[in-house]
């Protein structure tokens, strides 16, 4: 078979609205509840953005959770107990100031606009505290006693549940509690597509140490470095990647020291994930709160402490953002231009699709059989629809690293053509071997 010729090109910064184009055109993400003309800001995750998106959190679990001894994980309930939130403080703290338009009604973050209305030019109120959290009611009574709300971060799960690990599952400090899950703020000013939205997913870690600075101040350090190696590792560039420290005035309330990871959106530099040093703020308030001894028996010093946390902070939302972003490229192949999602083989949705040449003569059957092997190991593709270029570029477009090509000579001698994504070069591999050789390009160890 030809071997397709590629012009090599500067690499592409793709637009926001290019990037939603593609994603709805090839079902990565779509607007929520589309046919009912959207729900402000909500997107769900279509056939290719939930594999994705599972590779993401795969990816961060099996670095944060299964490769480590010092880690374990949970998956809480996003409903909590409402005291939870007295005593995160989040009833109180978790609010942004708001203003409204005297005129047109509109509502804004006041530290987002300035003496008026952006939107009319009209008179504006004076700013009130607007808490984050969504409410709801449990069980069929709606009054206060009921009310309870959607957890606006996943680390109030972890800290609730320190004393049930600890007491279950012979673990001493350094220990990490990791856990990956939705989390609800009701954002004031959402946008920027996946950037900023009300209901989105978490990958938080929190982290707890012996109650020293010098130990807090070296594993804060580690985490902010193994974190940001995680991004450079799947792929994103290092210039567009960069650490901001928090200044005091900007600080959470649980916060005593917070570096962002951030990363360089179309619309500028953006928070991607937050390290946090959050001392033994939660543990502190929900011993006090709860009456439970939140404390921890260190067996080296006889000593008996509340400990202290460093938090690595993710948005599973982001990073998939900026990794679609990074990945988005545009090259020329036989004189044709193609669009390449250029992701992290690891990340891609699909690993492998699977092509008879013509749909006759044997090819099909044939590609079917390799097809249904890929998919025991890979999630992989079929597709025996138009010319070979078209159906090579439709998998560019979604980013699948190789595409397996079923010809006349595979009939014969039992191989096929593998194809590489970013290089379109070609070679001939034997059918039997062809499951080892795609695992090891994508190079998952398992
Ligand atoms: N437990 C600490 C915490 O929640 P945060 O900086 O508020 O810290 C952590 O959130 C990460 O969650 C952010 O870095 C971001 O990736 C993600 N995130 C926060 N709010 C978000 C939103 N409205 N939409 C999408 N992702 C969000």
């Amino acid at each position: 078979m030809s071997q397709e010729q590629t012009t090599p090109t500067a690499p592409v910064r793709v637009t926001m609205e290019k990037l939603v184009n593609l994603c709805k055109r090839r079902g990565l993400i779509f607007p929520s509840s589309d046919i009912y003309g959207g729900l402000g800001s909500t997107w769900d995750y279509g056939p290719l953005g939930v594999e994705l998106k599972r590779n993401v959190k795969e990816a961060w679990w099996r670095e944060m959770v299964q490769r480590r001894a010092d880690v374990v994980g949970i998956d809480a309930a996003i409903l909590m107990h409402p005291r939870t939130w007295e005593a995160s403080g989040h009833l109180q703290n978790f609010t942004d100031p708001l203003v409204d338009c005297k005129s047109c009604q509109q509502r804004f973050r006041a530290d987002q606009v300035g003496a008026r209305c952006p939107a009319c030019g009209g008179e504006l109120t004076a700013a009130r505290q607007f808490n984050l959290m969504f409410k709801t009611f449990m069980g069929p009574v709606e009054d206060t006693a009921s009310t309870v709300y959607l957890r606006p971060e996943t680390a109030q799960g972890i800290f609730v549940n320190f004393a049930n690990i600890v007491d279950t599952q012979r673990v001493k400090l350094p220990l990490g509690i990791a856990q990956i899950g939705k989390s609800f703020r009701n954002e004031i000013t959402p946008g920027n597509f996946v950037f900023r939205t009300r209901e989105f997913e978490q990958m938080e870690m929190e982290f707890f140490i012996k109650p020293d600075p010098a130990q807090e101040a070296q594993w804060f350090d580690y985490w902010l470095e193994q974190r940001f190696s995680w991004y450079l590792n799947f792929g994103l560039r290092p210039d567009h990647l960069r650490r901001r420290p928090h200044g005091a005035d900007e600080l959470s309330h649980y916060s005593r020291g917070t570096t962002d990871i951030e990363y360089l959106y179309p619309f500028g530099w953006g928070e991607l994930e937050g390290v946090a040093k959050r001392g033994s703020f939660d543990l502190d308030r929900h011993a006090e709160m709860s009456g439970h001894d939140l404390s921890y028996f260190d067996e080296e010093s006889r000593s008996r402490f509340r400990p202290w946390v460093i938090e690595p902070a993710a948005g599973v939302d982001r990073a998939l953002l900026a990794f679609l972003l990074d990945a988005y490229d545009e090259d020329v192949m036989d004189n044709e231009e193609r669009i390449v999602l250029r992701l992290d083989p690891r990340l891609a949705p699909v690993k492998v699709a699977v092509f008879p040449l013509l749909r006759k003569g044997g090819m099909p059957e044939k590609a079917q059989a390799i097809y249904q092997a890929m998919q025991r190991r890979f999630n992989a593709a079929y597709d025996q629809a138009g010319s070979i270029g078209r159906r090579y570029r439709r998998q560019d477009e979604v980013g699948t690293p190789f595409c397996v090509t079923v010809d006349h000579q595979s009939l014969a001698d039992d191989t096929v053509t593998l194809r590489a994504r970013d290089s379109a070069q070609q070679e001939r591999v034997h059918v039997g071997a062809l499951g080892e050789e795609i695992a090891r390009r994508i190079g998952w160890e398992r």
